[in-house]
């Protein structure tokens, strides 16, 4: 794998690879940090975030310190880009200092391919692009969902939210499908693609009931206020009530449904206050497994996967 641009690029032994070494990393980082080996030795990881993110930029920092590469962050608002310079000026920029890895998020869906495509020797790791993928982020959730069920055949994963904006609704669902997974989407009508079938496999739910008859976890996500140009929803009130996660919904269900949000949570909006950390909530699971699932992105950047 040179680059990760989106999960429609991996294939299923690549994915595979990529969480089985990923389940191997959170051992060793909840075990006993110093026994992990520094595969990055001698390497250099540039974190170059465009947009705003906590989880994902300090767990490739992590990821890449831990594996031993001398990690270097870029500040957008202090760089040259501040006197006009173009994306890929700055990063031919960076390429000439001989930095190997470049993880980037920027609003702009397509960004880390082109850059892909029109650079020569650096590594570019696609950290959230726009509305368009966010693979790292559907590879950990893939990791959390592997370790509580055993084996991803057996989730029935449904995602209830602002599927519209959502990078993060699309890598999962693409991930999802190549694994055999339908899954189930619900939103607002107005955060639903029209075109959603086009994405993947999905079946859409027609209320939360159908969500919850459905899945066995329930991926919440957030509203994304700053890509959007206009009001989708009613009110934050109304949203809670149809499409936001409480107690009180899942009263009356049987079996057990787990909850995961990639953040950040909008509390009382998306999910109730008290579901945020409960023992219902994979949420804090998910950041755990973003640092381990990362290392191991890094480590298959250098070392290649079996039948890929
Ligand atoms: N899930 C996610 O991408 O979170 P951050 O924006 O904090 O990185």
């Amino acid at each position: 794998m040179k680059h990760l641009i989106g999960i429609k690029d991996l294939s299923i032994s690549e994915i595979s690879s990529i969480l089985e070494l990923g389940e191997i990393y959170r051992e060793k980082l909840l075990k006993d940090k110093s026994s992990i080996s520094k595969d990055l030795n001698g390497k250099v990881v540039l974190s170059l975030f465009f947009e705003p993110s906590t989880r994902t930029r300090i767990s490739f920092e992590i990821a890449a310190s831990l594996l031993g590469a001398t990690v270097v962050n870029f500040s957008e608002n202090v760089s040259s880009v501040q006197k006009g310079e173009s994306r890929l000026d700055t990063l031919k920029t960076i390429e000439a200092m001989n930095v190997d890895v470049a993880v980037i998020r920027s609003s702009i869906s397509g960004l880390p391919y082109l850059l892909a495509r029109d650079l020569d020797r650096i590594r570019i790791v696609n950290a959230g692009d726009g509305a368009h993928e966010h693979p790292s982020q559907a590879l950990l959730d893939a990791l959390t969902m592997k370790i509580k069920f055993g084996d991803l055949k057996k989730v029935r994963l449904a995602i209830v939210g602002d599927i519209l904006f959502s990078r993060v609704a699309r890598s999962n669902i693409l991930l999802m499908n190549k694994f055999g997974n339908s899954v189930m989407i619900y939103g607002p009508t107005t955060l639903v693609p029209k075109e959603i079938q086009k994405i993947g496999n999905v079946k859409i739910a027609k209320n939360f009931d159908e969500v919850i008859e459905y899945a066995n976890v329930i991926m919440l996500l957030r509203i994304q206020t700053e890509r959007q140009n206009s009001s989708f929803v009613p009110s934050t009130r109304e949203y809670k009530k149809f499409w936001g996660i409480t107690e009180d919904k899942l009263r009356s269900c049987s079996k057990e449904i787990l909850i995961m949000h990639p953040g950040p949570v909008n509390r009382d909006v998306e999910v109730a206050s008290d579901m945020v950390y409960s023992d219902k909530s994979l949420i804090l699971d998910q950041v755990t497994s973003g640092v381990a699932v990362r290392m191991s992105i890094l480590y298959h950047l250098f070392n290649s996967t079996p039948n890929s």
